[in-house]
Formats: structure tokens, C-alpha cells, sequence
């Protein structure tokens, strides 16, 4: 596995991949990598000739009183799992590569960028969409991979590669979740064990959701109350959202009939953690 730094240099060894007439996939991370993120990164190994993963903990997404410097790192870690499952390329640029000081181009994605997490977090998909757009010209991957657990970055993303004509395909792969349906997270980590069993709120409401619409409930409105009450009888979750919406507009919408994504984030202590579910159509 190659270590990259500068993109000058990822650009040089990507360029070649896809002039030899190999599929390129990139997978980005902020590192802190546990089986979600190697899930992708398996999806990228089975689908792509070379796969690509960029580690860069990106201060443009965290807000002045969010957890940019203690966010976990552990380099040596990360690309130890990235070489044993045969990455290619592991990208791993600074701060001030990626960000040279006078650096005043943002990507906005006006609509979605201020629904779910973007309410709670101003100016988080903005960093996102931003790096993100970044990543892509460096590499110009054939087939970017990212988690559902993200499930309103996954709709700012897809905007944003529609409209921008962007040549990526975004491949979105399912929640990994550990034994007990905690969605794996970076943020785990920050959990006492106290709090570590009280965040499995948050799937038990999901999956409150998921029976009450498997039993005919299609009213919206009716199934947040059932999943909220599941948050409510939980002291240690404070919720942030609980919605029901369109996945692409991230829209509340009234009822499930053409499907829905059920959305939930709440804080355990000062860690705030989300889960989603799609429910099919009817
Ligand atoms: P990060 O939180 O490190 O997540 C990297 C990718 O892993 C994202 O696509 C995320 O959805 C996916 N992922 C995280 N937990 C997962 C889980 N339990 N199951 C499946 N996939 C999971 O998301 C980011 O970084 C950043 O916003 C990034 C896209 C890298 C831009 O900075």
C-alpha cells in the first residue's frame, strides 16, 4: 500500500490507474476505522481494479464547539487494517494541504445542506460537500463508497454529483452494526459503558418503527410518536431529531406508502450519535 500526502502526488498515481484503463474507487474516511468503514472498503475492493482511501479528519464539517481535536486518530491502526485488506493507495494529506491558507472556495448544497444534521450542525455538509468535491477532482474515482449510516450526507452527495455532472458513481453500502444493533461509530469510543447502554436506544426505536409499520401503520406522524416515546423512556438519550422522511429531499413526509427514511439523533452525555432505517414502499 502506497502512503500519499500531497495531491500532487495522489493526482500522478491516480492518473495512471485510470490511463492504464483501470477502475478507480475511493473510499473517504476521517479514520478511527472499524468494521463499517472496512465494509466499504471491501465493497470498493470487489468492484474496482484499485482502490483508494483518503484519511483526513476535516475541520471545515466541525463546529467551533465540536469534537475536532479530540476526534480519535490512530494512524499506524488504520493502515495497518487498510493493508491487510489489500488497499492500493491510502491518501493522507494535512490540513494545509488541503486547505493552503487563503483557500475560499466552498460547495453548498442549498436545500439539503440545512435539513437533519445540518439544522443541528450549521455548516457541516458545506465542510462535507466541500472535501468532498475536493477528493473527487484529486482522485476522479470511478465509484465512491459511503456508508448508509450517513444517510443525509448520502442525499447531499448525490446531489451534489447530479449537479455538478459529476463522472462518479456513489455505491452505498448498508450499517454495520455491532452484535447488540449499535451502529458502529468513531464516536463509540467516547461512550462510558453506562452511556454505551443507553445509546442502544436508538436502534430499539428504529426498530419500534419498523413493527409498527410492518403492522399496517402507514400515518407518519403516528410512527415518530411510537419511536420518540421509545427515546423518551430512555433519561440518559436527550433527542435531537426523530423524522420521517424522503430520502432524497430529506422532506418530512405524511405517510410511508412510496417508502421513507426514519431518521434519529440524540446526545449520550456530550456525544451525539445518529441511526437511520429505510422503510420499503407499501
Ligand atoms: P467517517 O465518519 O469516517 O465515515 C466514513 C464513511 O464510513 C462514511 O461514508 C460513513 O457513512 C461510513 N460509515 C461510518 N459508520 C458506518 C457504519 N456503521 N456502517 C457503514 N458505513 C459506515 O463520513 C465521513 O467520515 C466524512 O463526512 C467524509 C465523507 C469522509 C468527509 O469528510
Amino acid at each position: 500500500m502506497k502512503r500519499i500526502s500531497t495531491i500532487a502526488a495522489m493526482k500522478a498515481a491516480c492518473r495512471q490507474v485510470t490511463a492504464a484503463g483501470k477502475t478507480l474507487g475511493l473510499v473517504p474516511t476521517m479514520g478511527a476505522l472499524h468494521e463499517g468503514h472496512l465494509s466499504l472498503v471491501r465493497a470498493g475492493k470487489a468492484r474496482c481494479n484499485v482502490t483508494a482511501v483518503s484519511i483526513f479528519v476535516n475541520p471545515l464539517q466541525f463546529g467551533p464547539t465540536e469534537d475536532l481535536d479530540k476526534y480519535p486518530r490512530n494512524l499506524e491502526r488504520d493502515a495497518a487494517m487498510l493493508e491487510q485488506l489489500g488497499v492500493e493507495f491510502l491518501f493522507i494529506p494535512s490540513v494545509e494541504e488541503m486547505y493552503p491558507p487563503g483557500a475560499k472556495t466552498y460547495v453548498v448544497v442549498e436545500g439539503l445542506s440545512d435539513k437533519l444534521d445540518g439544522a443541528s450542525r450549521p455548516g457541516h455538509f458545506r465542510g462535507v460537500a466541500t472535501v468532498v468535491t475536493k477528493l473527487f477532482e484529486t482522485v476522479r474515482p470511478d465509484y465512491a463508497f459511503f456508508g448508509q449510516k450517513d444517510a443525509a450526507q448520502v442525499a447531499v452527495l448525490r446531489k451534489l454529483v447530479r449537479d455538478l455532472d459529476m463522472d462518479v458513481e456513489l455505491v452505498v453500502c448498508p450499517i454495520a452494526r455491532e452484535v447488540d444493533g449499535l451502529a458502529m461509530s468513531s464516536r463509540n469510543v467516547y461512550l462510558t459503558p453506562e452511556q454505551r447502554k443507553q445509546a442502544l436506544v436508538l436502534h430499539r426505536a428504529l426498530m419500534r418503527v419498523q413493527l409498527a409499520a410492518d403492522g399496517g401503520e402507514k400515518d407518519s406522524e403516528k410512527l415518530r410518536h411510537a419511536g420518540m416515546q421509545v427515546i423518551a423512556e430512555e433519561p440518559g438519550a436527550r433527542l435531537d431529531y426523530f423524522a420521517i422522511v424522503d430520502p432524497d429531499t430529506l422532506d418530512p413526509v405524511t405517510d410511508i406508502v412510496q417508502g421513507a427514511l426514519v431518521a434519529v439523533a440524540a446526545y449520550f452525555g456530550a456525544t451525539r450519535l445518529i441511526d437511520n432505517i429505510a422503510l420499503a414502499p407499501r
